[in-house]
């Protein structure tokens, strides 16, 4: 049977290097709220139960944490007493009893599930504590990982390790795993009596290794415990998500002809063949089928894409867009709320709102559909086979049929039937000779103008 696992994230830091209103762990990477991310991955490591501690805005961060499918309960830690302080924020989790707990930071959103299952296996093999290391540049600042033959012996903070100690290069990433059973029977022995005057989670292995337990530890990236104090290094982050997505597309079977142009949102689907041009960015929401080609600028968000469809460039999908097979949409092109069926094509400079275009029809240049009133949205229903001819607005709510034609520039404010032709312009009166008239008008008009400035 599958071991139960609680995983707690502490995420009560201050967070105040952010320099925002929003908690720090409400940041997002990727679209996606770091304290999400690193629920998702302990969910992904096989996590049962979720735990978040929090300093402030509990109901705020619990609503994001649903709002991304994750039941997590929210513990508040009131005084910020340190790791160990924090983790028994939680204590009414720990109390349900788990095979494993897994301890996370909410601000380090780059964790890998893959790691964090190795040191769930770890304990499986026997170990009761796993502590997840690295070895950073510079290890300054961290804790480091005091090893004996293979075992874990002590975690020591920077401010109260011996200059030997601060020797070793293999630190904490912060991540921990260890066995329930006891596992509060030792949290509760931690004690505050270190150069911060903190209730350390580090403390754990040394207590645990008195009580005849054993510790590991285990090496990861340092890319997947780097954590985010302030702005720039939220930037850092991001820019390390999307390039291992990049990669992730790539090996998965989309071309990519300028990663580094391309932007991801967290949940982007790219379906094997297809191609992504330069400088495009995702946002939440979007899927991508094979064979599919957006072009170069595009700016995709909630939006589907078929099969062998074509996109841009300079194309804005938003929420909504939902293209068939073969579709197309060109340049500058805008498409919200509406279904752009197989082989339709929206070719230049238009906008389709809150619309069908059945298959096969074709929209000409310019076209607007007018979806709203000032007050209302409103449908406009475009059948199969139909031709709008260029610089056409389409006053929702309306409906063409089947095969009719709009002549170009046509202002239709009345339902199409069937194969009809609806013309809604005034019509085109040719009159002789007004044309030079109104020439030789005009160039009198300019060369007495220029007599008259010379005059002066
Ligand atoms: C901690 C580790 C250190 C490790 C480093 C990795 C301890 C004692 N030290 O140090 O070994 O190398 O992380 O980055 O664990 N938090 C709370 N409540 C508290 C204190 C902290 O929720 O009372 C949360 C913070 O929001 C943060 C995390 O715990 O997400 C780590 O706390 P922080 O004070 O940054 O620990 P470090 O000194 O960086
Ligand atoms: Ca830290």
């Amino acid at each position: 049977m599958a071991r139960s696992c609680l995983s707690i994230v502490l995420a009560a830091g201050e967070g105040t290097r952010m320099k925002s209103s929003l908690p720090k762990v409400l940041h997002e990477v990727a679209g996606l709220p770091m304290v999400a991310h690193v629920l998702r991955a302990a969910e992904l490591a096989g996590a049962t139960r979720l735990a978040v501690v929090v300093g402030r805005e509990a109901e705020r961060i619990a609503a994001v944490a649903s709002r991304h499918g994750r039941d997590a309960s929210v513990f508040e830690q009131t005084e910020r007493l340190g790791t160990a302080h924090a983790v028994l924020a939680a204590r009414d989790a720990i109390e349900e009893g788990f095979d494993d707990i897994l301890v996370l930071f909410g601000d380090t959103p780059l964790i890998r599930p893959e790691t964090l299952t190795r040191a769930r296996a770890a304990l499986m093999a026997g170990a009761d504590i796993c502590v997840i290391g690295f070895r950073p540049p510079d290890p300054t600042g961290y804790g480091r990982l005091i090893e004996h033959e293979g075992s874990l012996v002590a975690i020591r903070e920077e401010k109260d390790a011996s200059d030997a100690e601060r020797m070793i290069r293999f630190c904490n990433g912060g991540v921990m795993a260890f066995r329930g059973e006891g596992a509060l029977d030792l949290l509760d022995r931690i004690g505050n009596a270190n150069a911060k005057g903190e209730y350390y989670l580090t403390d754990i292995v040394e207590i645990a290794r008195a009580a005849g337990r054993t510790a590991k530890a285990i090496e990861a990236d340092p890319d997947e415990v780097l954590g985010v104090n302030n702005r720039v290094e939220l930037a850092g982050v991001e820019a390390i998500w999307q390039a291992r997505r990049r990669r992730e597309v790539m090996l998965g079977g989309a071309t990519l002809q300028a990663p580094d142009t391309v932007f991801f949102s967290h949940d982007t689907v790219l379906e094997p063949d297809c191609t992504i041009e330069p400088n495009v960015v995702f946002g939440p929401g979007a899927q991508v089928a094979g064979g599919a080609v957006v072009h170069a600028f595009s700016h995709i968000a909630g939006a589907t894409i078929g099969e062998g469809a074509s996109v841009g460039p300079f194309a804005r999908l938003r929420p909504g867009a939902d293209l068939a097979r073969g579709a197309k949409v060109g340049n500058f092109c805008e498409v919200k709320g509406a279904i752009i069926g197989e082989g339709a094509k929206v070719n230049h400079l238009t906008y389709i709102g809150d619309a069908v275009v059945g298959a096969g029809s074709n929209i000409g240049a310019g076209t607007i559909t007018c979806n709203y009133d000032g007050f209302n949205k409103h449908r406009t229903v475009i059948g199969e086979n139909v031709f709008v001819g260029s610089n056409s607005a389409l006053v929702a709510p309306v409906s063409i049929g089947d095969g009719a034609y709009v002549a170009s520039g046509s202002v239709v404010t009345e339902d199409v039937p069937p194969e009809a032709l609806a013309i809604a312009r005034g019509r085109q009166v040719n009159k002789d000779g007004r044309g030079r008239a109104i020439n030789e008008r005009n160039k009198a008009a300019k060369v007495a103008a220029k007599a008259a400035k010379a005059e002066d």
